[in-house]
């Protein structure tokens, strides 16, 4: 099962020829708009090279051995979802160093294929319906943070309509919808089958309605009453990230529900209760911060030093 979209696989050759360029590129590539996380960014190499234009370089902020870590730790949970056949994004090799500062320590980075679409999280649950209909209908100039979206309001919304109103645009809609429930759907139950979460899950949805799994935090697996990493070294989950796992499985349940919502409204008018965010307030998750600074990066700065949980229920599934 791979529920994102099918790709030609990159031969080695080539993974060397696109792995030399951004090494030697990699100072003018800063130079080129990026998309910036807490840890990481991403540059796409279409904008050196559009015939790379499939591919992105996703890489720390520093060159420092926690950056280091966490390029290294992702891209083996990366791996660990891509055996296992979940929609996850396919990094291009394994993570390499893609600069030295001025004192020599390396900054690391991977190749990716970009994936277009729109971007959305499990820590943010307000903009997640608007978010869903935007990426069907293809609007692209969405960004994550929940402040970005109370600004943007009604410029958003206004778009929408303009869409929904277009009974060609609408069935488009409805049409992907109805691949992206089919596709929350499939990931529920695998995640509920291999007794797996990804912790800060994120992803992005396409207009097709395809979804593919970026930027995993930690993947943790239920054992009989531990849920523990897979990677061995990996620190012992803590309550606050267990609570989010929990709440993550609930944000799976309502992203479907949404899916099937739009699936069966008869009238572009019934998507109203989605668009209304008066009905739900439009406010910062207490997991965000007005910043935009996630409190899952609290976490992530803090998860190295906590001493284990003594906590070992069951809480998923
Ligand atoms: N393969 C990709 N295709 C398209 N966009 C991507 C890809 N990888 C990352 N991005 C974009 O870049 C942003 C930052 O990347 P990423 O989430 O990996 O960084 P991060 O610093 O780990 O984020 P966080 O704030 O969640 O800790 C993402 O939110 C997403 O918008
Ligand atoms: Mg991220």
């Amino acid at each position: 099962m791979y529920l994102g979209p099918q790709k030609n696989k990159v031969s080695s050759e080539q993974e060397i020829d696109i792995k030399q360029f951004v090494y030697e590129k990699f100072s003018t590539l800063l130079n080129f708009p990026s998309e910036e996380g807490t840890c990481k960014k991403m540059i796409r190499l279409s904008h050196l090279k559009p015939e790379w234009a499939e591919y992105a370089v996703v890489f720390g902020h520093r060159a420092d051995s926690k950056h280091a870590q966490i390029v290294q730790d992702e891209r083996k949970y990366l791996a660990h979802l891509q055996e296992n056949n979940y929609p996850v994004v396919e990094v291009i090799g394994k993570e390499f160093v893609v600069a030295l500062d001025q004192t020599g320590n390396e900054r690391f980075g991977m190749v990716m294929r970009y994936m277009p679409g729109i971007f959305i999280e499990a820590k943010t649950v307000p903009p997640l319906k608007i978010y869903i209909i935007a990426a069907l209908l293809g609007i692209e100039y969405i960004r994550p943070q929940e402040a970005w979206l109370a600004l943007n309001k009604k410029r958003l919304l206004d778009d929408i309509e303009e869409k929904i109103k277009n009974p060609i645009l609408f069935a488009k809609l409805q049409t992907g919808a109805k691949t992206l429930e089919h596709n929350f759907d499939t990931l529920i139950a695998k995640f509920e089958q291999d007794q797996e979460m990804v912790v800060d899950l994120q992803m992005i949805i396409s207009s097709e309605g395809t979804l593919t799994i970026i930027d995993p935090l930690d993947v943790v697996k239920q054992n009989q009453d531990e849920c523990l990493s897979i990677l061995p070294d990996a620190p012992k989950p803590n309550d606050d990230l267990l609570r989010f796992i929990k709440n993550t499985r609930n944000w799976l349940k309502l992203a479907k529900q949404t899916c099937s919502k739009i699936c069966s409204a008869q009238h572009y008018a019934d998507l109203s209760s989605l668009l209304n965010l008066d009905v739900e307030p439009l406010v910062f998750s207490t997991r965000s911060d007005p910043r935009g600074h996630s409190r899952i990066s609290q976490i992530k700065s803090q998860s190295q030093s906590q001493a284990p949980s003594p906590t070992t229920k069951k809480l998923f599934f």
